[in-house]
């Protein structure tokens, strides 16, 4: 296969008639690690769900763009063509994956069902312990006897992970997993992600608030502003060298990424999905808008090898 395993080009997406997604581009090689960052609100859960074919559990439809996954067209996939990649393909930890295990059935049947859905191939208990195992839990035999309750944050983090291997996918999609934890336990999920993403040949795309976390555990990353995809290239350069004025506003404000200087705050706040806006969507936030960016639309353009950027002023602002 040439090109990325996971290509989404130009991507829109309706929900209720409302514009939330209008110009969304990422890509993953087959392998490889991609954060994808951005304030709440900006797109990134809509592209996870656009990607896995759950748009139309909210209404919601791309009404433009593609998304092909290893060559294949996944926009125009029929529900058992979806069947064939959600989960087997593609596992998904969704945003709020730790609320969504089941509370009155215990860990090991709970990873049991999954497995004989997903891998029905495969022995489900020995699988299910396998799987704890691989998420690095330790005593897995005592683990499948536990109920959600009796688990401690992280755990229940490492069981949907868990749940997401089931399938075998080549691609981990990972929505916020961290969030909800604190920070030491923070670290050592997103250690696995990389454990495991090695161990099993398999592309991850992590979603997450952090660049430090996108910088220290990504290859590539790409910032969505307000819908549409405003810079993406090597998580290096974008960490150290942002283009676009959104993503070194959020560099800014991260203490981590600039050597604990002052927290700097992005002044206003970002439009609401699908307000129709004259030209760029970033302009009256940006100290850099001019006359220049406004009318029509912005479309990435490339400023260096793989590194492309949606703003019509880039060569004054990174003087
Ligand atoms: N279930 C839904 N139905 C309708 N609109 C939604 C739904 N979920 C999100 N949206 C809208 O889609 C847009 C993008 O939301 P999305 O959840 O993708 O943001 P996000 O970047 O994941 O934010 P966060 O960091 O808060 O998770 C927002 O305007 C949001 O209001
Ligand atoms: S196009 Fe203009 S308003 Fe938009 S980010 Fe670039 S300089 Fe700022
Ligand atoms: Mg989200």
């Amino acid at each position: 296969m040439t090109g990325p395993l996971l290509d989404v080009r130009h991507l829109s997406v309706e929900v209720a008639g409302r514009r939330v997604l209008h110009d969304v581009s990422i890509a993953v090689d087959v392998g490889g690690s991609l954060g994808i960052v951005g304030e709440t609100g900006s797109g990134k859960s809509m592209t996870c769900r656009a990607a896995l074919g759950l748009l139309g559990r909210i209404g919601g439809a791309v009404v433009a763009g593609t998304a092909t996954f290893a060559g294949r067209e996944l926009t125009a996939l029929s529900r058992d063509g979806w069947r064939a990649i959600r989960g087997r393909q593609i596992g998904f930890v969704p945003q709020t994956s730790m609320s969504s295990l089941d509370p009155v059935m215990r860990i090991g049947r709970q990873i049991e069902e999954t497995v004989r859905v997903l891998d029905p191939g495969a022995d489900a208990r020995a699988r299910s312990l396998e799987l704890l195992e691989a998420v690095e839990l330790p005593r897995a035999d005592r683990i499948v006897r536990r109920h959600p309750h009796e688990l401690s944050g992280g755990m229940r983090q490492r069981v949907m992970i868990a749940l997401a291997l089931a399938g075998r996918p080549r691609l981990l999609i990972a929505d916020e997993v961290t969030t909800a934890l604190d920070v030491t336990v923070q670290r050592t999920i997103l250690e696995l992600l990389g454990n495991l993403r090695r161990q099993l040949d398999m592309a991850l795309v992590l979603v997450t608030h952090d660049l430090a976390v996108v910088e220290s555990s990504c290859e590539t990353m790409a910032v969505l502003y307000a819908g549409a995809t405003v810079e993406a290239g090597p998580a290096g350069t974008l960490c150290t060298a942002p283009s676009h004025p959104y993503t070194r506003a959020l560099i800014a404000a991260q203490p981590l990424l600039t050597d604990g200087g002052p927290l700097a705050s992005i002044p206003g706040a970002p439009p609401e999905a699908g307000t129709p806006h004259d030209g760029c969507a970033f302009a009256p936030r940006c100290s850099h808008a001019d006359g220049l960016c406004l009318g029509g639309t912005l479309a990435l353009e490339p400023v260096s090898a793989g590194h492309v950027v949606a703003c019509r002023r880039v060569r004054e602002v990174v003087r």
